[in-house]
């Protein structure tokens, strides 16, 4: 079994966050999406993982490395123009060979890992085997029509769902599944579905199993989903404090404190991680919280949020809730008269005043 991820793509509706960085390395609870799929494949003793990155991009190459952190070997597999997901496929077959293999979409999270899902292809044979999310809103992914306790159908983005189920970005195949990429024609938007691949498999009588995810699972293409992935993750973590914590200072719940960081007289609320080397100093931070190394929060109280690297935070009067902040962001209180808003705020870029 091998594995192959999914890291490509422009990321538009996490922009401007996706200007400057591969969405797959937005950090979720201090650590990049990527991690997350690279360890569930590493989890499940898959020992070679592939990583379609577009053609241009050395961000992921960089961040991620040859995975001898993890003791498996990664190659990078480049992606010259997004094509939709069958295309992705489509580009592993070399890397594959005949290997059973998983598809992740760097971009899904889920909780308790990929192994059990691996186990149960592998027990039932089937040539394809698709994991199913309930979720509110199926129109916005791939959705399989059930009857009987089997796959009749899969559509993509549907008008009408014909169930309420998401086929979630974990998939796993045989070699079989180079065929129907293979023999797929490109939708309406122009892309290679990875629906239309498995309609194909379903249509030409192949095996489909499937699995539902009962705990949490999340696409995080939008910024809100972030936040969300960013909560359920720091819901699990165990309170581990390698920082300072001074006297005055308050730490309850499920808090990670990083070596170097320093809380000073403040209220740290968890779940919450403080990343290294950062100061906290008269200041709340309140619970699903992350924020990223190196950074400085003075006279300001921030809950809900992820604050990513270097990024500085004083004397700002009213909370800062539900925002993501990128790396060496700013928020700082104006000084002088008159007394005013002053933004220097790159493209795309989203701020709600009180
Ligand atoms: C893609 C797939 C869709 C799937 C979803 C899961 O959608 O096309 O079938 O349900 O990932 O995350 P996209 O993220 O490209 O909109």
């Amino acid at each position: 079994m091998k594995a192959l991820i999914a890291s490509g793509g422009r990321g538009t509706r996490l922009r401007p966050l996706t200007h400057t960085q591969n969405k797959h390395l937005i950090p979720i609870a201090n650590k990049p999406i990527l991690h997350y799929a690279i360890e569930h494949a590493v989890d499940a003793r898959i020992k070679e993982i592939g990583i379609v990155v577009n053609a241009d991009d050395v961000e992921v190459q960089k961040t991620i490395g040859n995975g001898d952190k993890w003791n498996v070997k990664i190659t990078y597999i480049p992606q010259i123009v997004p094509g939709g997901l069958s295309q992705v496929v489509q580009l592993a077959e070399k890397f594959i060979g005949k290997e059973n293999f998983i598809f992740y979409l760097g971009d899904n999270m889920v909780v308790g890992g990929v192994k059990r899902f691996i186990d149960e292809f592998e027990k039932s044979k089937c040539d394809c085997f698709l994991t199913l999310a309930k979720v509110k809103d199926p129109e916005r992914f791939g959705v399989p029509e059930i009857k009987n306790g089997k796959i009749i159908g899969v559509e993509e983005k549907p008008n009408i769902p014909k169930s309420q189920f998401a086929v979630s970005g974990i998939y796993i195949y045989n070699h079989h599944i180079f065929e129907a990429v293979n023999s797929i024609k490109p939708s309406a938007r122009g892309e290679l579905e990875i629906s239309d691949a498995h309609q194909y498999l379903i249509d030409k009588g192949f095996t489909i199993g499937y699995a539902e995810i009962t705990g949490w699972w999340k696409d995080t293409g939008k910024p809100n989903d972030l936040l969300e992935a960013n909560r359920l993750v720091l819901d699990n973590i165990e309170t581990k404090i390698s920082g300072n914590v001074d006297s005055l200072s308050t730490i309850a719940g499920k808090v990670i404190v990083e070596s170097g960081a320093k809380i000073i007289n403040s209220i740290v609320r968890g779940p919450a991680i403080i990343g290294k080397n950062c100061t906290i100093e008269n200041s709340y931070v309140g619970p699903f919280t992350s924020v990223g190394d190196d950074s400085f929060v003075k006279n300001s109280e921030v809950e809900y949020s992820i604050v990513m690297t270097k990024c500085k935070i004083e004397n700002v009067n009213i909370r800062i809730e539900g925002s993501i902040l990128g790396n060496d962001v700013e928020i700082v209180e104006a000084i002088g008269k008159p007394r005013v808003h002053r933004f220097m705020i790159g493209d795309q870029s989203r701020v709600e005043v009180a």
